[in-house]
């Protein structure tokens, strides 16, 4: 979608649709409230209202509700609201007005971000009947040239998380680890700051992944791990994001019930958000040194499968049993923040798909976030609260990682009777990042059924945003 800054008066816009937040019991700008024709404005509005006052595009006011409650979770609804409502009256174009009594840079961003959200669609695999209902192309700001690093900022970051929801919805066929390792190439060629790695079943064997090679033994998918790195120097600590890229998790030989089992095509949200959100900071130049690691594989049932029983070696020597081969993610993630410790990350966010027990605990309103260290959990949580992708931390304790210790080997996969299922996956993973500053977002019950209006209920792109304002916040 094209977004600009034009410094214009309301009225030479030039958009199909003027958009004008009204908080309860607030006036229109007076240019459009003096207009004829606009005189309905004097009487209150319901959630949506249009207007033709004489001289100006056609105005669609959109109730903000409580001036004391508009915060910017409001306006990115409001932002999608008239999105979808630009869309019905066929408007190819919007403009917005802000409304008053917010910070108009920060309402600007989020009316950018409601907006992109909003007007997503995915139909790449529709064949005759494509999709041609009408598209927004279009959305401008009126306002200062200031805004518009911001807008594009809001822009670019939107766009990365459209692109991980592209990645979500497009099937394990298709989605497949070398897909998404051939997407991380193609993320690498737009920038001068990035370098990949892409290790196949060779690499992963020879250098001891065991937890990778494992889960991919059952597959006909080559499993891969895909490292991206990005120097945009800065003094702050190297970086490290790693993102659970399982492209499709039947359960292997603990197989899972086939009732809604497509979901699982989306089990490699968290590598999506990692791949995109990376982009996005290449894009945006930020300075700071990251590391992305993207572990991928299928998780599939085969006569060369992992068996419940089991015992491997992670990449730090760990041994493990695979009591349950359902429990998957926690193995590739554990050499992949192995690997990121021993890269020389200094501060490592994991973000995965990977407990039902999270949604069990906290819904799709907030992720779960497991961390070894206050500031870092405090950083992700503060740039969720500014994303809108919020996340609720969970306690570590001796005695969950007690519940993951293993009867003849070092580990086990799966904790006992059933307890904190979110909280023993995430201690599990604690015993790969030593004494590393880590935060580990389990997103199982956010990247898809959130039902906020700007991404519906399908696959949200949960976490490209978050990580690309986490990195802002760590770079400056
Ligand atoms: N990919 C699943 C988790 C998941 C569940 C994601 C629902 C999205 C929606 C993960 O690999 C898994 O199967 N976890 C098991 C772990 C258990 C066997 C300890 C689970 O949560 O049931
Ligand atoms: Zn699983
Ligand atoms: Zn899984």
């Amino acid at each position: 979608m094209k977004v600009e800054v034009k410094q214009v008066e309301l009225v030479d816009v030039g958009t199909d649709l003027l958009a004008v937040g009204l908080v309860e019991g607030g006036e229109l700008p007076p240019e459009i409230a003096g207009a004829a024709g606009a005189d309905s404005a004097r009487s209150g509005f319901k959630k949506l209202s249009l207007l033709r006052p004489d001289g100006f595009p056609t105005v669609l006011v959109v109730g903000l509700g409580e001036s004391e409650e508009l915060d910017l979770e409001t306006l990115r609804i409001a932002a999608a609201v008239a999105a979808k409502e630009a869309e019905r009256l066929e408007a190819k174009s919007i403009a917005w007005a802000y409304p008053r009594g917010i910070d108009s840079v920060l309402a600007a961003d989020a009316l950018v971000t409601g907006t992109v959200l909003a007007a997503y669609r995915f139909d790449r695999f529709k064949s005759g009947e494509r999709d041609d209902s009408p598209r927004l192309e279009s959305l401008v700001l009126p306002g200062p040239a200031e805004f518009a690093k911001t807008v594009e900022w809001a822009r670019i970051t939107a766009e990365a998380q459209n692109r991980a929801r592209d990645l979500q919805l497009t099937p394990a066929n298709f989605a497949t680890p070398t897909f998404l390792a051939e997407r991380a190439e193609a993320i690498t060629a737009a920038s001068e700051a990035l370098t990949v790695e892409v290790f196949g079943r060779a690499e992963l064997e020879a250098k001891g992944m065991g937890g990778l090679i494992a889960v991919g033994q059952g597959s006909a998918e080559e499993p891969k791990l895909i490292v991206l790195r990005y120097s945009g120097g800065g003094s702050g600590p190297t970086l490290a994001y790693v993102g659970k890229g399982v492209t499709f998790d039947t359960g292997g030989i603990s197989l899972k019930p086939g009732a809604g089992m497509q979901e699982m095509k989306m089990d490699m949200s968290g590598g999506a958000a990692v791949l995109e959100a990376t982009a996005a900071i290449a894009e945006l130049g930020l300075p700071l040194e990251l590391i992305a690691l993207v572990p991928t594989t299928e998780n599939m049932p085969s006569g060369t499968a992992i068996k419940p029983g089991d015992i491997i070696t992670q990449y730090n020597g760990k041994t493990v049993e695979v009591n349950n081969t359902d429990a998957e993610g926690r193995l590739i993630l554990a050499d992949a923040l192995a690997y990121a410790v021993e890269l020389g990350a200094e501060r490592i966010v994991d973000i995965a798909t990977l407990t039902g027990a999270v949604e069990i605990a906290l819904g799709s309103t907030y992720a779960g976030l497991v961390s070894n260290d206050d500031p870092l959990a405090a950083e992700v949580i503060e740039a969720g609260e500014v994303s809108g992708e919020l996340v609720w931390r969970l306690p570590l304790h001796p005695e969950y990682k007690e519940l993951m210790k293993g009867t003849v080997a070092d580990l086990s996969n799966l904790g006992k009777k059933r307890k904190a299922g979110t909280i023993t996956a995430a201690s599990f993973l604690e015993e790969f990042v030593g004494e590393t500053a880590w935060a580990h977002l389990d997103i199982a019950g956010s990247a898809w059924d959130i039902g906020r209006e700007y991404v519906g209920n399908e696959a949200n792109g949960f976490g490209a945003r978050l990580l690309v304002e986490f990195a802002r916040h760590s770079a400056s």
